[in-house]
């Protein structure tokens, strides 16, 4: 089993003129927690859309557990084990914590995709069981009942951690966990994301540079879609090119 789980290698995408990928090549290793940085617009949303399948590189390589994976589909990618959380909630918010939760779970039941929700009578045991398995891993357990509208934001993130979680990846994408949330949300995300440490292979994309420098073991810099910079925490705060960035706005 080789130490590094995902390679990137000259990856570019393009959307008519913009060039939202440039070029980039990145390896992550299994086990770790790399948290994607760079300023609004860098291209670290479009990352994750390609590294799980949802658009289709211009040009480059993804290689997963050393299998090219740059032309295969979401399910596939999801069968493989990459999931991802988003930036913007994407659960069902008329469907109940429970509810929303069963449709990744039953998933992974025999022949069932997510359009074809049955309702929460139709899950089986083992998904049932793994659902709430993954509520309490998120701490929602209390408002498993609740209608998804109705939660407060801090909660609302965690089901969107919940259901990236709820698909059994090996490797976890998270696209700003903490967006818009407050520093007592923000605190219990970390907290969440230190205990995910220990079982999946992270990626997060955060703005909370206090949260990136105590979970991350590397840090990766992005700027216009290339590689700005990337080490450990303390190597990417140090460095003269990612201090460029941030104190001087996008045009470095
Ligand atoms: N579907 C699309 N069609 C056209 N342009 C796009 C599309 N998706 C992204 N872009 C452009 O690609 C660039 C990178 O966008 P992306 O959303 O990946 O940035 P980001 O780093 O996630 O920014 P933020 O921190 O604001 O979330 C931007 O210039 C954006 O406008
Ligand atoms: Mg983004």
């Amino acid at each position: 089993m080789s130490t590094v789980l995902l390679e990137v290698e000259n990856l570019s995408k393009d959307f008519g003129a913009t060039r939202a990928i440039d070029e980039l090549s990145i390896s992550l290793p299994r086990g770790e927690v790399t948290s994607i940085i760079g300023p609004n617009g860098a291209g670290k949303t479009t990352l994750f859309n390609l590294l799980t399948g949802e658009i289709a590189p211009t040009s480059g390589e993804i290689r997963f557990d050393g299998d090219r994976i740059d032309d295969r589909s979401p399910s596939e990618l999801a069968r493989l084990g990459i999931s991802r959380s988003y930036q913007i909630n994407n659960f069902f918010p008329d469907l109940t914590v429970l509810e929303n939760i069963l449709i990744a779970t039953q998933s992974e039941d025999a022949g069932f995709g997510p359009a074809d929700f049955l309702g929460s009578r139709a899950a089986s045991p083992a998904a049932r069981e793994r659902a709430a398995d993954v509520i309490d891993t998120v701490g929602l357990t209390d408002v498993t009942d609740q209608e998804a509208s109705l939660l407060s934001h801090g909660q609302q993130r965690h089901l969107e951690v919940a259901l990236a979680l709820a698909l059994n990846p090996e490797l976890l994408l998270l696209d700003e966990p903490t967006a818009g949330m407050s520093p007592d949300t923000t605190a219990a995300m970390k907290d969440l994301l230190g205990r995910l440490s220990t079982e999946y292979t992270i990626v997060v994309v955060e703005h909370d540079m206090e949260m990136v420098m105590e979970i991350s073991d590397r840090v990766i810099v992005i700027n216009r879609g290339s590689l700005v910079a990337s080490g450990s925490p303390t190597e990417v705060k140090d460095n003269e090119a990612v201090q460029r960035i941030y104190l001087g706005g996008t045009t470095a």
